[in-house]
């Protein structure tokens, strides 16, 4: 399968979207159950046997030559942020799937089964929930977090059970670490850097640490003509103003990134002062070390803000939280071996400022990711991602040929 096949399908699969005007694809909303029975159809066809686990993964499995054989696992998620890009986490299930149907049209079968998940939550969007469905598959699922509620009321539980899924069964989705043998996720950069170097494909080294906090600010409501500038307790001036400190301490910090990217105000009216306010406040850097110094420069000052404003704070932590993950090296030697292959020449290495289901996969495995040039500058969570059928096709190429040639860690 070329790349222009594997972007026809990233396209068609990007058409099941929660939104008429965008490209929005949230936990099992109807667009979710659309695009997860086509994965589940196009798996079929590459000659995988399909099942659905407890949270709505799709796992499609192709046996390896021998009975018993460890499996290496294979994916990344398919839904998404709001108004988002479609090859976010897609190219990553459809680049895999398109390796095995080229396996399983030669016959070929490997020392190793295949596993590819389209991992049904990770974005966790429509819950605030993180990693919800890599989580489950490494026996790490949070149960806290099922009666968590979308924008309309519905809970996390009850959106499960609609879809024939059952919350008390999460457990079951547990994989046996014995038997794998390791977990490759393949993902567009979403950043520059190959894109400013020349370079289609990359290896990635380590996945960025990070934390996300809801901050909760309470003032004074009070009438907009009648109460003096001097006597009030605005929480959404503080907020404000902790929204600038959370860029200046990040800033601050080398190669540490802070983003505040949803604030809400109770009861917001026009003429109305502001009485409380929550944002989220999302933290990350190359490493633990300079993720919490630039967490703790940020809370600092945002005690200080409160405390001179005259408001109330309150700062919840998580539930993201996870530790940067290093990749294995022997399977980033694989990976960088078959790209050079491929390409011509060394592989480029580069760290993932984002966040993948690799940093769940890293509890019970070896992981390692290689990254797909962007265009369009880069850019991702945002319509304007890009992807060449060039650079898929090459992936694509690399990837098979790294499932050729990988031999399992004793
Ligand atoms: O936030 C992230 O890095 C990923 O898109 N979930
Ligand atoms: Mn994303
Ligand atoms: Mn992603």
């Amino acid at each position: 399968m070329d790349g222009l096949e594997i972007l026809d399908r990233a396209e068609r699969l990007g058409r099941h979207s929660d939104s008429s005007e965008h490209y929005t694809r949230t936990f099992l909303t109807p667009a979710h159950r659309a695009a997860a029975a086509q994965l589940a159809d196009w798996m079929r066809e590459a000659g995988m046997a399909v099942r659905t686990d407890a949270v709505g993964n799709v796992i499609g499995r192709y046996e390896g030559a021998s009975e018993g054989a460890r499996t290496l696992v294979m994916g990344s998620h398919f839904d998404s942020v709001r108004n988002g890009g479609k090859y976010d986490g897609v190219l990553g299930i459809l680049v895999p799937i398109a390796c095995v149907h080229e396996l399983n049209s030669r016959g070929e079968r490997l020392e190793v089964a295949i596993e590819v998940v389209g991992f049904s939550d990770e974005e966790g969007a429509r819950f605030s929930t993180s990693f919800l469905s890599s989580r489950a598959l490494v026996g790490r699922f949070d149960s806290s977090v099922v009666g968590n509620q979308d924008a309309d009321g519905v809970t996390l539980a009850r959106a499960m059970r609609d879809a024939g899924l059952d919350p008390d069964e999460i457990r079951s989705a547990a994989l046996d670490p014995a038997t794998l043998a390791g977990f490759v996720e393949l993902h567009i950069e979403q950043g520059p850097v190959l894109l400013d170097a020349g370079e289609a494909l990359g290896v990635v080294t380590a996945i960025a640490s990070g934390i996300r906090y809801l901050v909760r600010v309470k003032g004074e409501a009070g009438h907009a003509g009648t109460v003096p500038m001097a006597r009030r307790r605005d929480a959404l001036a503080a907020a404000a103003e902790m929204v600038l400190a959370v860029e200046k301490q990040c800033a601050a910090v080398d190669s540490a990134v802070g983003t505040v990217g949803i604030l809400k105000v109770k009861d917001g009216t026009g003429n109305v002062i502001p009485g409380e306010v929550e944002f989220t406040v999302d933290i990350r850097a190359p490493d633990d070390a300079r993720r919490h110094e630039a967490e703790d420069a940020v809370v600092k000052q945002l005690e200080r803000v409160a405390k001179r404003r005259g408001v109330d704070m309150e700062v919840v932590r998580g539930p993201h939280d996870v530790a940067g993950v290093p990749c294995a090296p022997w399977l980033q030697e694989r990976l960088a071996e078959s790209i050079s292959r491929c390409v011509g020449h060394e592989a480029p290495r580069l760290p993932s400022g984002a966040g993948h289901d690799a940093m769940m996969l890293a509890n019970v495995t070896d992981v390692a990711m290689m990254f797909v040039r962007c265009g369009a500058g880069g850019v991702s969570h945002n319509p304007a991602e890009t992807v060449t059928s060039e650079d898929a096709g090459l992936a694509a190429a690399a990837l098979l040929d790294f499932l050729r040639n990988f031999e399992p860690r004793a």
